[in-house]
Order: C-alpha cells, then structure tokens, then sequence
C-alpha cells in the first residue's frame, strides 16, 4: 500500500513511529489551525499508532499515511472515505522543519492520483481555516476550487473561525494533469 514519489514514501503509520508524531504534533506552529491543543500526549500517540495498523484505507473512514523522507517521519496525509467509496475528505501536516520544500505537494499530490487513477474516486473535498495561508495556498497550487466560505462556523481554541471549502472533481484533475 506504499505510495512513492521521486522524494517520499507515503506509508503506513507504525509503533515506532508515535514518539516523532507526538512530536510534530506538539508544536504550536504546526497544531494552530488544527483540532488538537498542544502539547499532544505521547500515549494518544501510541494508541493512534496501534488504531492505524488494523485499518485498511479502502474501507470508508479516516485513513493517515506517514509522510517518509529516507526514514524520517516528516508529516501525515489523511484520507476519510465516505460510505460511497467514491468521495474523500483529505487533511494533511508536515513538521514546521520540513515547509516551504514542496513536501506537502508532492505528497497530497501522489494521495490523489491515488485516489483518482487507482480506487475511481469522483471528488475530494478539503477544508482549512480561513487564516491558515499556507494551506489554502497549498489547495489552490493542486488544483482544488474554493466553494465557499462558512462564516464563523468552528469554535477552536476560544474563538469563532472561518472555514473555507474546497472541492476538485476527477474530471478536473484529469485536464490539470494533462496541462501540467
Ligand atoms: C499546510 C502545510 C502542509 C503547507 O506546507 P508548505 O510547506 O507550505 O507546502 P509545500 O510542502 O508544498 O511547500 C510549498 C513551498 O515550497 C517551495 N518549494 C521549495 N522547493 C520545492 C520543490 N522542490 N517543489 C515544490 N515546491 C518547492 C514552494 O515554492 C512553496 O513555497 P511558498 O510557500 O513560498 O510558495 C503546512 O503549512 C502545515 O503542515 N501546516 C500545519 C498543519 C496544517 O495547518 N495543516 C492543514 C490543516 S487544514
């Protein structure tokens, strides 16, 4: 179930792997636009770890694959099928570390030739805060379109945020593929 690019391994998380996770996980930097308070427990670490190994990403729900540069753990793409097995909601982290290298791209971008090529998905949606930039910006640069905004929609770390919406259909991604 690896997926490879010229950089990555996109694999399955393993028990070895929760000490780094809660690590990354940690930062304020990387946990600010995201659901968790920091610091993030290394025993919800090691239990994430041992959830992750019997779930099997064709089946509806969140699946995570460990981003792997040479054997470090540098992030997380998350996939969570729908019942229908053709939509997929995606998230995605790398270590503050490891930004601005074009890691979170290549490997969201191999995730959804995965998606699309391999398993026949017909959308992947994604959501991020309205503040969070990078995100957005990393959205865009694949392709995704944004179809709407929800006007102080989440209550997150004390404060009402917005959320913006994305969508990309596998018949655009097909034409950006061509294009590219
Ligand atoms: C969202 C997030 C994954 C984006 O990471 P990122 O580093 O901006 O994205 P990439 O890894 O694709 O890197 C892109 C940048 O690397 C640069 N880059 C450098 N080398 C590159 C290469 N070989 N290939 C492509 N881009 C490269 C690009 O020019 C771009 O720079 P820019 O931001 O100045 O335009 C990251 O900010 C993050 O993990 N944030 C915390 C968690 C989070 O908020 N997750 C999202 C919740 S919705």
């Amino acid at each position: 179930m690896t997926l490879r690019t010229d950089r990555l391994a996109l694999r399955r998380f393993r028990p070895d792997d929760a000490a780094a996770f809660a690590a990354y996980r940690s930062d304020p930097e990387v946990a600010r636009y995201q659901s968790w308070e920091p610091p993030f427990p290394p025993a919800v670490a090691e239990e994430f770890m041992r959830e992750m190994a019997g779930l099997d990403p064709v089946e509806p729900g969140w699946f995570q694959y460990a981003i792997d540069v040479g054997g470090m753990l540098i992030g997380d793409v998350g996939v969570n099928l729908h019942e229908n097995r053709r939509q997929a909601e995606i998230g995605y982290t790398i270590t503050t570390a490891h930004q601005g290298k074009g890691y979170a791209t290549e490997a969201v971008g191999r995730v959804l030739e995965h998606l699309f090529v391999d398993r026949g998905l017909h959308k992947v949606s994604a959501e991020c805060d309205a503040r969070n930039e990078r995100s957005a910006k990393l959205l865009a640069r694949l392709g995704f379109r944004h179809e709407g905004t929800l006007v102080e929609h989440t209550w997150a770390k004390g404060e009402w945020t917005d959320d913006l919406l994305f969508g990309l259909l596998d018949r655009e991604w097909r034409t950006i593929e061509r294009n590219r």
